[in-house]
């Protein structure tokens, strides 16, 4: 078990983190918050990469910056950026990897082979990276960060630059993978992490304000989500009384689905709470900072 201790993380005097309270058993759980929330600052602090400005990080009862190496022996991580190597081929660049980790190349070479079919990457495996797609990339970075079978697999926004169909290939990946590990993955888009996730943290204001499951934090809506069809002159006055999660056309009108408040309307069709609702209601404030900024 992982478990963080009412961790803080100040850089000089600019608190990025306050009071982070986190416990991580086998199975997947989605950092989901908006950019410059802090998740990259909580998960270097996970992979010892920064360290804690108060509180500590257990694994199995012990901190993980007295067990160091113990402690990284178990630990997979692909970074946010990701720095691989553009004309080595993906078969080489593991087995760099794996000879910097320490493996003996006896134990690399099968380890490799299993991994590169794992990834779907066996048939490039002696392509040069320079023209892989962002998806193939990522496969590669795992790939790195699965070399040692960990225990915990820390992936930091490993579905940036994907497109649709890569992350769904990512996805269906991400779930042969957890089996048997702690897998935490960081990430500010809902669809990630929302079929794939045992539970869902979500930081705000330096902290930690949900760590559920799904339904868990869905449930926080439950009987504030409709959906409602209204004329285009209305739809602006609408969209300053209510929060629209989203709007589309349909015959000349436009259809809401939103945060309902006060009394609800005869023509409000409730609908259930889903975790992009819960997201955009969370973090309302922030989106509205960025619009004006
Ligand atoms: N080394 C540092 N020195 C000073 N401030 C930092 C440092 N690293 C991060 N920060 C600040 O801490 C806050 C959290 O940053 P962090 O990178 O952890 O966010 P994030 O959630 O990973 O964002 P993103 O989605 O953009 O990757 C930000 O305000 C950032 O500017
Ligand atoms: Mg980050």
């Amino acid at each position: 078990m992982l478990t963080v201790q009412q961790v803080s993380k100040r850089f000089g005097s600019f608190s990025a983190l306050e009071d982070i309270n986190l416990e991580f058993t086998n199975g997947v759980y989605g950092l989901l918050a908006p950019n410059g929330a802090g998740k990259t600052t909580l998960i270097k602090m996970l992979v010892t990469l920064l360290f804690p400005s108060e509180g500590e990080i257990l694994y199995n009862g012990e901190n993980i910056i007295k067990a160091d190496e113990r402690y990284r022996e178990q630990l997979g991580y692909l970074p946010q950026q990701f720095g691989y190597y553009k004309h080595y081929s993906p078969h080489k660049y593991l087995l760099y990897i794996a000879a910097l980790k320490g493996m003996r190349a006896a134990d690399a070479k099968p380890r490799i082979a299993e991994l590169l079919k794992l990834v779907a990457l066996e048939d490039v495996m002696d392509k040069k990276m320079r023209k892989f797609s962002g998806g193939m990339i990522q496969r590669v970075g795992i790939a790195q960060a699965m070399l040692n079978d960990p225990r915990i697999l820390i992936l930091d926004e490993p579905t940036a630059g994907l497109d649709p169909k890569e992350r769904v290939r990512f996805r269906n990946m991400l779930a042969q993978l957890a089996r048997n590990r702690i897998v935490i993955l960081s990430t500010h888009i809902v669809s990630d992490v929302e079929s794939i996730a045992d539970e869902i943290i979500m930081i705000k204001d330096k902290r930690v304000l949900h760590k559920s499951p799904i339904q868990g934090i869905c449930s926080q809506l439950e009987g504030m989500v409709f959906e409602t069809t209204i004329d285009y002159e209305a739809a602006d006055e609408f969209r300053g009384k209510y929060l629209s999660i989203s709007e589309r056309q349909e015959q000349g009108r436009l259809k809401f689905r939103f945060i309902g408040s006060g009394e609800p309307q005869p023509n409000w069709i409730p609908t259930s709470p889903n975790l992009e609702d819960v997201f955009i209601y969370i973090y309302q404030d922030e989106a509205k900072a960025d619009e004006t900024a």
